[in-house]
């Protein structure tokens, strides 16, 4: 019977919501079983599995049941504990904002790399601290990826900028949460416009680097799209046109205006976006463009360089 206990021990609770989720048909069942049991419990790993004859109240029973058929149902697990880890900290998610996916992580490394590389090739040591950068996250959503370069990168200057209010409220109480509030300007815009009435004659606003992990769903993508992510996370980050490539040209255009000579910018690609983007880095205007495929192989991460004569 759906969400009755009789024994209330740890280990009896994991078993039969993993059971029920099992019989839903839920993505990573046991995962999803043992997140919400830690939720309603406020405890770590480390404690489930030390603690397996522990004894839950009737009241805490029925939470994480009611979380268990709320996860059958089909919202997200991350939606129900309100969290996501990502590059190793820990992100408040709400349905206002996509949830950090894992292939983001890729981003993050090639835009480090890329500046190493910078460094080097300028003779300078490739340890980065972010002394005398300025980059921007577009799109930044629950400021996963500002965020995350902000901590690599603690002497960076770190703006993000998303077109959903809602949004950035939620990327602002990330960076404040993990203590970095201070170090990152949020600002309502559509893709980098809202820098134009910020950057004067006198004093250009132009950045090193500018990543961003547009929404890149297609039409007819969409409909095959797991219920979780459907029926859950926010259109807006999703939504990347008819074809599901559509920002990108408009992005790429506005990333040459921003980016100084010999910027960089990286960006997130959908499963089949490649053949469709690269071709919008004109090498009159781009340089070393290179691509690095995510762990089951799909092209990811397309970056390269804003051409600086020499
Ligand atoms: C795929 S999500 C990425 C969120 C986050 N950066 C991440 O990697 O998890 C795309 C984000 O772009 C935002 N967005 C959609 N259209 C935009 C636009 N025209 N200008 C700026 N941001 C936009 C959405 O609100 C959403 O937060």
């Amino acid at each position: 019977m759906t969400g009755v206990a009789t024994d209330c021990s740890v280990r009896s609770l994991l078993k039969q919501g993993i059971g029920q989720l099992r019989e839903a048909n839920v993505p990573s069942f046991t995962l999803a079983g043992e997140l919400l049991l830690l939720h309603v419990a406020a405890r770590d790993r480390t404690w489930l599995y030390a603690h397996p004859e522990e004894i839950f109240s009737a009241e805490t029973t029925a939470q994480y049941f009611a979380l268990v058929q709320r996860r059958a149902n089909g919202e997200p697990t991350q939606h129900l504990t309100g969290k996501q880890e990502f590059w190793g900290l820990e992100f408040e998610v709400t349905p206002d904002v996509l949830i950090p996916r894992p292939e983001t992580e890729h981003l993050i490394e090639v835009a480090l790399d890329r500046l190493a590389l910078r460094e080097l090739r300028a003779g300078r040591s490739p340890r980065l601290t972010g002394n005398g950068i300025t980059l921007v996250d577009v799109g930044t959503g629950s400021g996963c990826i500002a965020i995350a370069l902000a901590k690599e990168l603690p002497d960076a200057t770190v703006y993000a900028t998303d077109i959903s209010l809602d949004a950035l409220n939620v990327a602002r109480r990330n960076a404040s949460r993990l203590g970095i509030s201070e170090r990152i300007q949020c600002l309502e815009s559509d893709l980098l416009e809202g820098f134009s009435p910020l950057a004067t004659r006198h004093s250009p606003l132009s950045f090193d680097l500018i990543v961003c992990n547009p929404p890149y769903v297609g039409q007819r993508d969409a409909e095959s799209l797991p219920r979780e992510v459907r029926e859950h996370e926010p259109e807006i980050a999703l939504n990347g046109g008819e074809e599901g490539y559509e920002f990108y040209a408009e992005l790429i255009a506005q990333s040459h205006e921003f980016l100084k000579p010999g910027g960089l910018l990286v960006l997130e690609l959908g499963y089949n976006s490649l053949p469709a983007v690269q071709p919008l880095l004109d090498p009159s205007h781009w340089t070393d463009a290179g691509v690095t495929n995510d762990l089951a192989g799909i092209p990811r991460v397309l970056a390269a360089e804003r051409f600086a004569p020499r």
